[in-house]
């Protein structure tokens, strides 16, 4: 079984790409949904939230992780893949890609405010895109709207204002990826959008592989658990799940 671990919604995305491409696996997503956003919360908080995701998974009994949140990736997957005992697979903004596709090596990065200020995130740029010109913008406020299904253009205008000459943008944090069509539409058709959600996919099939861990279910099971309110998750994982890509 497979373990998807996010905030909340975010890794939705991921979830998709990871059905469609291993469709006899069971999977089981796990929201922390009582402790979101964490976007704004300090490392040391963050660190024993997340172990705490990572465990209760863990005794799920999934026998692989997916840390489908850049916030949680971009902190420490070192010392995440270390709090358990199955391989751990994590997204990070695809900063690599992005400097690929640039035409004029401007590339606009929209994160959470932790996922901005982590010092992974620089080096992550300094390491995969040391040519291009890489403007961080942390939109406040949006994975709140996106939990609650309420995304107004004129939030989202708020944060998109920033990219200007920027031709490539890159999408670094799971939660945009569910409203990756209000984003498009904003920017115009001009720019191009990026997510991480398919690479994680086809990472987590290369694990797989070598480690191994396929069960191949003939009737698989999908679960979608929150520390949070379950009845309104459900509620809105349908709904994503339906709308989305
Ligand atoms: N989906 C998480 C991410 O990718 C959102 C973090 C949050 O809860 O603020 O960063």
């Amino acid at each position: 079984m497979i373990g998807i671990f996010d905030s909340g919604l975010g890794g939705l995305g991921i979830f998709k790409k990871i059905k469609a491409m291993l469709p006899d696996e069971d999977i089981y997503y796990y929201g922390d949904t009582a402790n979101i956003p964490y976007g704004e919360k300090s490392p040391d908080e963050l660190k024993g939230l997340i172990t705490a995701g990572l465990k209760y998974l863990e005794k799920k009994g999934v026998n692989i992780i997916v840390i489908a949140c850049n916030t949680a990736s971009v902190l420490d997957t070192t010392y995440f893949r270390r709090q358990v005992k199955i391989p751990v697979v994590a997204v990070v903004p695809v900063i690599k890609t992005a400097s690929n596709q640039s035409r004029n090596n401007k590339i606009a990065l929209l994160s959470t405010k932790a996922t901005a200020i982590s010092p992974y995130t620089d080096y992550l740029i300094e390491e995969f895109a040391p040519e291009a010109e890489v403007k961080k913008i942390a939109c406040s406020g949006w994975v709140e709207a996106i939990e609650k299904g309420k995304v107004s253009d004129h939030r989202l205008n708020s944060c998109l204002k920033k990219v200007d000459e920027e031709d490539v943008v890159v999408l670094g944090c799971t939660h945009y990826t569910l409203i990756k069509g209000d984003i498009q539409r904003l920017l115009g058709p001009n720019k191009i959008l990026l997510d991480s959600n398919e690479a994680v996919a086809r990472q987590v099939l290369r694990v797989m592989n070598k480690e191994k861990l396929y069960q191949h279910i003939k009737k698989p099971r999908y679960i979608f658990d929150a520390s949070g309110h379950k009845k309104k998750f459900q509620k809105m994982v349908d709904r994503y799940l339906e709308e989305i890509a």
